[in-house]
Order: C-alpha cells, then structure tokens, then sequence
C-alpha cells in the first residue's frame, strides 16, 4: 500500500499490490497428448514423447508425441487427400463458414486458451487474455471474410490455392502463431501440417481439439509436436507445396537451402533488432511508455521488440531518468498473476543465450542497470534490464538477444540517427517517437524496416500486413498481402 502521511496518499513511494492469481481450475490439461493426423488424434510412431514445462515453477504441464518422418509422410498425405478430395473443391463461401466458427469457438474457450498459454510459456495473463487469444480469433474472423472474395483481392486473375502447406511455429506467441499461419492458407484453399515450437505446444493441441469439435473436415489441419527434427521433415517433404516458417534466422537460412531448387513457396519471419526512436519534441511520457511496451512486452521475446533505443541527445537525461523510474514499479513474476507485467523467460536455453548477452554487454563495456526486483526461487527469470554507454560495433547491439534487454544510444540530427537504425542485419520494425508528422514521414520512406511505429509500439492488426527486409525474412503476413503467399496467380 502507498504509505500514509497527514491523511494524505503519497504517491511517491512504492506500492505493494496484493496477489491476483487467476484461477487455473476451469483449465483441463490432459497427461499426454498424441499428433492429430486426419482427423484422428494419434500416438506417435514408437510411442515417442516428450514432456514440456512450465516455464515460472519448472512443473511437468504434460506429455506431447514426438513425430517421426513417417509421422509427418501420414499427416502430408492426409492432408494432400483432404486437398484434393474436399478442401480446395469446397465452395469457398462454405470454406468460410468453417473458419468463422473456429474464430467463435476460440473466442468462447478465451479464458482456458489464456490460462495454458500462460503457463506453458511464461507470458502474463494480462497479455495471452487481452492479446494473444482476442487477437488469434480475430485473425481468424478477418480471414473467414476474405475467402469468398479473393477476386477482389487480386482483380482479373485466376486464382488457386497453392496446395498443402507446412507451417513451423515458434514459442513466443504459440496460439497467435499458429492462427496467423493457419487462417490465410483455409481461407484461400490449402490444407495444412502445422508444428509447434517444443517449449510450448499446449495451445497448438487445444486448438487441434477445438478445430476438430468445429467439425473441419478431417485432414484439413493436421498438428504434428516435436523439435527441430520434425519441422525439417516437414520442409525436406516433397509433397508439401509451400512452408512458413517464424523462428530463428539460423534455422531460415537452413530452410531456404533446403528449399533451393525445389517447387516449394516460402515466407520466412526471422529476427529483428528494431529501432525505437525518440526525438526531443516527442511526448516524453508516452514515449517512455512506448520504450516500455516495445522492449519488456513479453519479457522481450518478440522479433520486433524495440530493443535498440535512440534517444536525442538533449532530452537523454530526463528520457533515462523516466525509464529508470518506470523500470523500478514493473512487477515481475508469477505469469498467472493479472498485475504482472513481466512474466518468466521461455525456456532454460533462452535464459542461458540472455545471460551470455548480459556478460557480453558488460565485457563490451556497456554500463548495466537492472530495477532491484525479487525474483520467484524456481522457474527462469531475467529482471527488466538497461545497457547504456553502447555503441554500433557492440554485440549486444547487432544481434537479437530476444530478452528483456535494452541498449541505449544517443543522436543529434535526423540522417544519423537513420544511418545507425539501419545498420544491423536485420529489418524487420521501427519505432518514431516525435510531435512533427513531416519527421515521421520521412523516417517511414527511409528506414528500412517492413513495419514502423508512429507515437505507438507493439501494435497489431490482423487487415495490417507484418514482414521483414534483409535477414529479418521475407513475405507478409495479415492484411490482404497476406493472402499471397498462399495463391497461386494465374
Ligand atoms: P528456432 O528457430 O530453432 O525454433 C523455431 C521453430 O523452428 C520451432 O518450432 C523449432 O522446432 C523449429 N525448428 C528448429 N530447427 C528446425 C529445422 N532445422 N527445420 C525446421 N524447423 C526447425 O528458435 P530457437 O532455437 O527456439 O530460438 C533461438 C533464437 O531464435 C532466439 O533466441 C531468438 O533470437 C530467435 N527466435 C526468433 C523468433 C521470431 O519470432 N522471430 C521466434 C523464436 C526464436
Ligand atoms: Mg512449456
């Protein structure tokens, strides 16, 4: 509670925040879960499995399959029949009906879909139930709307589905994932084999259930679990048509190669290290807000987090001594808990690759500051953290730490601070924090970055297209562009 003085509420101390678990009750978790193969939930060949965790208390969640290579030649060709048999052959109207009743269900499970998400893969509650899972139903909905109308997304051509398509998924935004990938391919004819990332494949198997109590017909979505393995037999299949794939750039060069020379249509959402600029005339409030949401949303496992921060030089003292402040009252912990802002870090090797990078930045000479929190005795955790005194050539700058770490610079004119923002190998998004639209418009044309934030971070829409340049990947996915990757145009 804020302390009390002359009967007056001090604001200026720090207040405590009575714990606000939300219930996992209604939430049912089943021992083991199989592969869900043409309609039929299935064990895995060998009775392989694995087991995921819960990334704040290291609790056993469940147990999922491990599909083999012939796991995945059944799931293709269930979904190759499908295909050919039902799906693409399907009124698209009809089509339509199917993804807009997956939206529905969706939205009525909500409240179980944001407790799993939240302990299978550390993120607030606040944030599976007020963006992971509204957002997920709501792709869902904008794409049921496009199927019966892609005439007029692609005017005067003869348009096909591409085929079956082979979707890997990561582990920072499972569910949202898996609906930004599975809509458009339904909604423009193709069938699907999906896999979620190892660390979080919960939702993606609740989904399988909900999609299969839609009454889709079988064979339209197959899910197969499993690691890495997996996915590659996903994408060395010479039956599957097209792969999408968000995760590592290391993983999407090893994609691309496999892919070279084959039939095979690819969209690869990679890493990012985006800029998040703040010029002086900028609402210093809101901005510091924005640094906030842009880097430790999700405890910044998120390709487009905003974790280089550009401050201009005359306002850096009042920006820094703001975002301390703000750093300070971030509440990190139980991820069940609806105050937490900052939940638990996904996995033990993402723990590990963050602290590598917090020992790199302070052996590259960066100055660290981290908020004094305490943090839970079990679980992965990694308190909200700030590098100053950085420079282009460091580490921690160039390369994609996907953790809740910030790395300040400072800049004095505007081609300067472009000439640093684009200077990474990655383009995948941009924040620009100022009060002069004729500033913002010239950074949009000149940064290069497939999304760039204006007075806002971190915001998402299923009708607004998201993608990157250079080794942040390339193709588009949400809005009508990301409709393409899943046609063919004739
Ligand atoms: P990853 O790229 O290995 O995993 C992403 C997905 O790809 C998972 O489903 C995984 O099972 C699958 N996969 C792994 N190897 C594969 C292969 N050879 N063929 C086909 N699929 C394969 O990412 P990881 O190792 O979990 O994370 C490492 C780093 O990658 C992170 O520190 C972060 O920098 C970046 N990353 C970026 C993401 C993004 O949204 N852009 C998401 C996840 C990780
Ligand atoms: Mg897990």
């Amino acid at each position: 509670m804020a302390q009390k003085t002359e009967n007056k509420l001090d604001f200026g101390s720090k207040w405590e925040y009575a714990a606000a678990p939300e219930s996992a009750d209604h939430a049912s978790i089943m021992d083991e879960y199989g592969l869900y193969i043409n309609g039929k939930f299935v064990k895995a060949e060998g009775g392989k499995k694995f087991a995921s965790i819960n990334p704040s208390n290291d609790q056993h969640i469940a147990y999922f399959a491990e599909a083999s290579d012939n796991d995945v030649d059944k799931a293709v060709k269930a979904a190759r029949k499908a295909y050919k048999e039902v799906w693409s052959v399907m009124p698209a109207k009809e089509r339509a009906k199917y993804i807009f009743r997956i939206a529905r269900l969706i939205q009525e499970r909500a409240r179980e879909f944001a407790v799993l998400e939240s302990m299978d893969g550390g993120k607030p509650i606040r944030e599976s139930r007020d963006i992971d899972i509204p957002l997920a139903a709501n792709h869902f909905f904008y794409y049921a709307g496009w199927a019966d109308k892609l005439e007029y997304a692609f005017p005067g051509k003869k348009i096909e589905p591409v085929g079956v398509a082979g979707q890997i998924i990561p582990w920072n935004f499972p569910l949202l994932m898996a609906a930004w990938k599975l809509a458009p391919a339904l909604a423009c004819g193709n069938t699907v084999v999906l896999k979620p990332a190892e660390t979080t494949p919960l939702t993606a198997m609740k989904l399988a259930e909900l999609i299969h109590d839609s009454g889709l017909p079988a064979g339209v979505v197959n899910v197969v679990t499993g690691a890495g393995a997996t996915g590659a037999a996903i994408v060395n299949h010479p039956d599957v048509d097209k792969i999408a794939f968000t995760g590592s750039t290391g993983v999407g060069k090893i994609i691309q190669k496999a892919i070279a020379g084959t039939h095979k249509k690819a969209t690869l959402e990679l890493g990012g290290k985006a800029a998040n600029i703040i010029f002086d005339d900028a609402p210093i409030d809101q901005a510091v807000e924005g640094i906030i949401n842009g880097i430790f949303f999700n405890q910044g496992h998120v390709c487009c987090a905003g974790s280089r921060l550009f401050v201009q030089e005359n306002v850096k003292d009042e920006v820094l001594r703001k975002l301390i402040d703000r750093m300070g009252s971030l509440i990190v912990g139980d991820p069940l808990d609806k105050n937490t802002d900052v939940g638990a870090i996904n996995s033990k090797e993402q723990l590990n690759t963050i602290n590598k990078y917090l020992k790199i930045g302070q052996e590259e000479g960066a100055e660290i500051y981290q908020p004094k929190c305490s943090l839970p005795n079990k679980g992965n955790w990694c308190p909200p953290t700030l590098f100053c005194e950085t420079s282009q050539s460091h580490r921690i700058v160039q390369e994609e730490i996907f953790g809740p770490v910030l790395t300040v610079q400072t800049f004095r004119t505007v081609d300067e601070v472009i000439d640093k923002a684009n200077n990474t190998p990655f383009g995948l998004s941009a924040g620009v924090w100022t009060d002069k639209g004729s500033k913002i418009f010239n950074l949009t044309t000149k940064l290069r970055a497939g999304v760039v934030w204006a007075n806002t971070y971190n915001k998402f829409d299923p009708t607004s297209p998201f993608g990157g340049y250079k080794e942040s990947g390339f193709g588009r996915e949400g809005g009508l562009h990301g409709l393409l990757p899943y046609v063919n145009l004739v």
